[in-house]
């Protein structure tokens, strides 16, 4: 597949108005993406764990408009008008013009919200964009019908859908494209992973041991402020930083690691893997120029305590993070109820006013009814 293969040939359908909605999880990546090219190509492969109650739902109406010299939309976040979100919108629908090339015919209504508080410190750009980008695609849908040669009409195909609406949602925000499907979603080229591409997610094609299957994911809301630093300027900063490559290689390798832990069950070592890729992400934060922190005190005082636990109890619990001071604490369903209590009763004092989200793997978007 290349980028011209998503360039719809012709409508074929005229449409006037319409409506769309979707519903898009949040994911967390276990193999960091960090650092990317041009065109929201990655600089190496990740993969992650498709998240399920941390979502957005978005519901997109169309209307035909006079003149289709421009972009027009509007943006609502739980039902309030939001023109701070246009800047970014206005910037993915430039991108993604010739992909859908319908977007200036119509005026867009975009009403959206997510089931975490907006001010979480939990990026809603991996389900926001993949949501939209899914809406986007539901009105292509309805702009095409293709003719077999039985004769019979039939509409997009759902692969192709799927690909494609991941494929836009990469351009809106890179990780956006491993939240349209579930369980673990791998998203550039890996030499080992089949069809993997730096287009789109495609899903984790090989066995996956019980011990992953409904895996927890308990986020510590530690900060719940903007980021100092946005991941956009911290991706740009991996160009030229001194550990690039050698960072690019170890994602390489540490998913070809993940292929028999995830066969075999392999805690212990999964643990290993995703904590040194968390640890990982912060370091090359820090030795960037300019360098920064995202982690605050009470972000370490918990991984301390984790480890601390890990060690007195056994029990598989491991922490990641993304590009924020929030801890992602991950654990076997078969130990959940231990490591929950220990949740409770020990870290949740380190979250700004107590707040944390339950959360656990899922399996990607839905449609819902109009
Ligand atoms: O999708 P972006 O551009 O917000 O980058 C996200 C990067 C990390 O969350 C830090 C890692 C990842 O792979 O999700």
């Amino acid at each position: 597949m290349t980028e011209k293969d998503f360039i719809p040939k012709t409508y074929t359908n005229s449409v006037e108005n319409g409506t769309a909605t979707w519903s898009s999880p949040s994911n967390i990546a276990l193999v960091k993406y960090w650092g990317k090219k041009d065109n929201q190509i990655p600089a190496n492969p990740s993969i992650s764990f498709t998240l399920d109650a941390c979502k957005t739902t978005t519901t997109l109406t169309f209307s035909k408009k006079e003149r289709n010299d421009d972009f027009s939309f509007e943006v609502f976040l739980d039902g309030e008008k939001k023109y701070d979100f246009k800047p970014k919108i206005e910037t993915f629908f430039k991108r993604i013009e010739n992909y859908v090339p319908f977007l200036k015919e119509y005026h867009f209504v975009i009403n959206t919200k997510n089931t975490f508080p907006h001010s979480s410190g939990i990026a809603s750009s991996a389900s926001g964009m993949s949501a939209l980008a899914l809406c986007l695609m539901s009105v292509e849908k309805q702009l095409i019908s293709i003719v077999r040669s039985s004769g019979v009409e039939t509409s997009l195909d759902e692969n192709h859908f799927n690909q494609k609406a991941s494929f836009l949602a990469r351009l809106g925000s890179g990780s956006a494209c491993r939240s349209l499907e579930g369980d673990l979603i791998v998203w550039g080229e890996h030499k080992e992973i089949p069809n993997s591409s730096n287009l789109f997610g495609v899903k984790y094609p090989f066995e996956v041991h019980e011990n992953f299957k409904n895996y927890h994911d308990t986020i510590l809301l530690v900060d719940k402020g903007e980021k100092q630093v946005s991941s956009t300027v911290g991706h740009n900063l991996m160009h030229n930083h001194p550990f690039a490559e050698q960072r690019f290689a170890q994602a390489h390798n540490n998913l070809s690691k993940l292929i028999p832990v995830f066969k075999e069950g392999n805690l212990k070592s999964f643990i290993d893997i995703v904590e040194s890729e968390a640890l990982t992400l912060h370091g090359m934060m820090m030795t960037s120029m300019p360098y920064f922190i995202l982690m605050k005190p009470n972000t370490l005082e918990i991984i301390n305590k984790i480890w601390r636990f890990r060690q007195d109890t056994g029990l598989h619990i491991c922490f990641t993070l993304d590009a924020g001071a929030n801890v992602h604490i991950l654990y076997p369903e078969n130990e959940a109820q231990e490591i929950y209590e220990f949740i409770k009763t020990e870290l949740v004092a380190y979250c700004q006013n107590g707040h944390y989200i339950c959360d656990r793997i899922g399996f990607g978007a839905k449609q819902l009814p109009i």
